[in-house]
């Protein structure tokens, strides 16, 4: 197993590969690489069929599908940003992450993961000799809660005049608030018309570190190991956002997930409420994008689907002053 700290890392690379056994018309994902990270007792399990979904659904309802949801989600945003041509993807807390390894779309991006040096030195241990589908795959070992994020980034060569698509899937629930705080300042301090898309789980759940249904065994094993410290109200999500210079694109759960991707495909998969995804845009801080702030805490915000924000705005910078405004203020 790997270290302790990545228990939670090991438990979305399982769900990922438990999806690689559903028939290929209704998978949301392929993910050929994961089953290298798994536990090897893990991966054996997974093998045994897409009735293990099941299985984990009766000891925590909705785990499996919000997991597979949101990494279908997230693909969705790497790949549009891809498409345009950018050059620089970020993820934080990549864990055993392996989009860097499996989507065709990176070939001209440099993808930079960033994650405690143990788990960093699992996954490059297990994926050594393999060849990545991104132009170029950086290790960027960091502590979020006592390391800068700027320098740690600089030192592998990031280009904080470029634009970059920030992704950090599954990890703001384990940070303490400040952490994410510096976080979202150091990604709205980007080059502006970055990306940032994250998950974040409800902030009644803070402290609960399950969701409702969970069996007590899966209770206890995730318990003290890394603790919900953080969540939000997705009321206010876009308030909280614009405060750090961050507008909110989109905001999704359950409920667009299936009107989005399971419906179509008459899948019944149970997803948990409990945790989110939101993609947001770094605006210009000139000035120019004033007209941006003062989002009504209150008011739920519309979804926006990743390949509209593609095509509304934040091509480029002089399109992103223009599109992105109109596309909050439209709201
Ligand atoms: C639930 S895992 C998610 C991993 C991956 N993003 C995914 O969705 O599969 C959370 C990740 O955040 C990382 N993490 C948690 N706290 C961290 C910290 N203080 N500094 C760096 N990484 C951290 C963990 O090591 C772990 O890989």
């Amino acid at each position: 197993m790997v270290s302790r700290v990545s228990r939670t890392a090991s438990g979305a690379a399982f769900c990922r590969l438990l999806e690689q056994s559903q028939a290929s018309d209704v998978r949301q994902f392929v993910d050929p690489v994961v089953v290298k990270l798994v536990d090897p007792m893990l991966a054996v399990m997974a093998s045994a069929g897409p009735m293990q979904d099941q299985v984990l659904d009766s000891m925590a309802p909705g785990v499996y599908g919000g997991m597979v949801m949101r990494t279908r989600y997230i693909d969705e945003v790497v790949n549009a940003w891809a498409e345009m041509g950018k050059t620089q993807v970020v993820i934080l807390g990549a864990g055993l992450d392996t989009r860097a390894y499996r989507l065709p779309s990176l070939a001209g991006v440099t993808v930079f993961e960033a994650d405690l040096p143990e788990i960093q030195r699992h996954k490059q241990g297990r994926l050594h000799g393999l060849v990545s589908s991104a132009r170029a795959v950086r290790y960027v070992p960091i502590d979020f809660n006592t390391q800068p994020l700027d320098e740690a980034l600089g030192a592998a060569g990031f280009d904080a005049g470029t634009p970059a698509l920030f992704v950090w899937e599954g990890v703001t629930q384990y940070l303490p608030e400040p952490a994410v705080r510096a976080t979202l300042a150091y990604v709205a301090g980007s080059a502006p018309g970055s990306w940032l898309v994250f998950t974040y789980i409800l902030d009644g759940l803070v402290g609960q570190n399950s969701y409702p249904g969970w069996s007590g065994a899966l209770k206890q094993q995730f318990d003290s190991a890394e603790p919900w410290l953080f969540g939000l109200d997705p009321h206010h999500l876009s308030s909280f956002l614009d405060a750090f210079g961050l507008a909110l694109l989109d905001d999704v759960g359950d409920a667009e997930y299936q009107d989005r991707y399971l419906n179509p495909i008459g899948r019944a998969l149970v997803v948990s409420a409990g945790e989110r995804v939101a993609l947001a845009v770094v605006r210009p801080s000139c000035g120019v994008n004033s007209g941006l702030t003062g989002a009504d805490p209150n008011k739920k915000q519309q979804p926006r689907r990743a390949d509209e924000a593609r095509r509304g705005c934040c091509g480029s910078s002089h399109v992103e002053v223009h599109g992105c405004s109109r596309s909050v203020d439209d709201r």
